[in-house]
């Protein structure tokens, strides 16, 4: 099962939550459950407020599938560049930043950072 860590100054210490692998839950909605506010507006991919950084913390280093909303908004806020998004979608490489709403959970033990502000991982 996959640990989720929640860091942000809004949280008075880190919260690992468990996701279910194989589940189909964004980030967004992992954080959610779980009472934890990360800013979001749109829940479509479409607003960038709900930016996040993502640090794998254990289980092979992989992006989860960048949607064209996703990629559109990252690369309009300037968080990921065109090699980016090629590893991420050639090798399956995390890029360093997604969107909360668009980032399906994967079977990997990860480390979610947001800064409380909206779009501003
Ligand atoms: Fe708008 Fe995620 S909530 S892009």
């Amino acid at each position: 099962m996959p640990n989720v860590t929640f860091q942000s100054p809004l949280l008075h210490k880190n919260v690992t939550v468990y996701a279910i692998a194989g589940d189909t839950s964004t980030i967004l909605s992992v954080a959610d459950a779980n009472k934890i506010a990360i800013p979001h507006d749109c829940r479509d991919g479409e607003c960038g407020s709900c930016l996040i950084e993502v640090v794998t913390l254990s289980g092979k280093t992989m992006g989860s599938l960048l949607t064209e909303k996703e990629k559109a908004q990252l690369k309009s806020l300037g968080k990921i560049t065109a090699e980016e998004i090629r590893l991420a979608e050639v090798e399956d490489v995390a890029p360093k930043y997604r969107l909360a709403c668009q980032y399906i959970v994967r079977d990997q033990d990860i480390l979610v950072k947001f800064s409380g502000e909206p779009g501003g991982a």
